[in-house]
């Protein structure tokens, strides 16, 4: 069976010549889950980052199966290709909500953006699914037009919003995953 992604030998360092991750591989097969844990500064941020394209590897190589572009080789990507991936089949999960969300939008219209992003164009389409996703994990529907930062539970619902992936993705990179989310059932790397 072809991994839906196979890294090899990751290594992260931060340009303050700080080590993030060293000589990190694993594969994942469609279906699998992988969990990583480890201790705080231990590295599973910096090895999500490079895998959902967030942060350039300093070395180390990664191939993801595409279901609509093939097998890719994830670090020789151009900014375009890998923008197009990001939106459409590699979906990234921020532990800080802040860097998930526009806290100037609403929290339908962060989830909206996905999809305008991903070629979506109409207006009634798009507020049917992001109700159809709010739904999902259970977000109270009267408060799709609420700005994140009204949210009760501080901002961890917010970043939940994201995760709601509009389009569900090939594979999905989770810091902290809750419960609910449409990553469940999508094969990905959780840490
Ligand atoms: N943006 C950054 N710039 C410099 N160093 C960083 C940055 N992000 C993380 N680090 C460092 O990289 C190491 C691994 O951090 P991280 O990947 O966030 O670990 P974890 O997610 O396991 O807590 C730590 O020493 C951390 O301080
Ligand atoms: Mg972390």
């Amino acid at each position: 069976m072809t991994p839906v992604l196979s890294v090899r030998d990751l290594t992260v360092t931060y340009s303050s010549g700080v080590v993030g991750c060293v000589d990190v591989s694993f594969d994942i097969l469609p279906g699998e889950i992988l969990g990583v844990v480890g201790e705080s500064g231990s590295g599973k941020t910096s090895v999500l980052n490079a895998i959902a394209l967030a942060l350039p590897p300093t070395r180390g190589d990664a191939r993801f199966d595409s279901p609509r572009l093939g097998s890719q080789a994830l670090f020789a990507l151009n900014a375009q290709e890998s923008r197009w991936l990001r939106q459409r089949e590699i979906a990234l999960v921020h532990q800080n909500p802040h860097r998930a969300l526009n806290f100037d939008l609403s929290a339908g219209a962060n989830v909206a953006e996905a999809l305008l992003a991903a070629d979506w164009r109409h207006y009634g389409r798009i507020r049917q699914r992001v109700a159809e996703l709010f739904r999902r994990v259970e977000l109270d529907l009267t408060r799709m037009d609420d700005l994140p930062g009204r949210f009760s539970g501080g901002c961890s619902n917010a970043s939940s919003w994201r995760g709601l992936s509009p389009i569900p993705p090939r594979c999905f990179s989770w810091t902290s995953p809750r419960a609910g989310s449409t990553s469940r059932s999508r094969p990905g790397c959780w840490t």
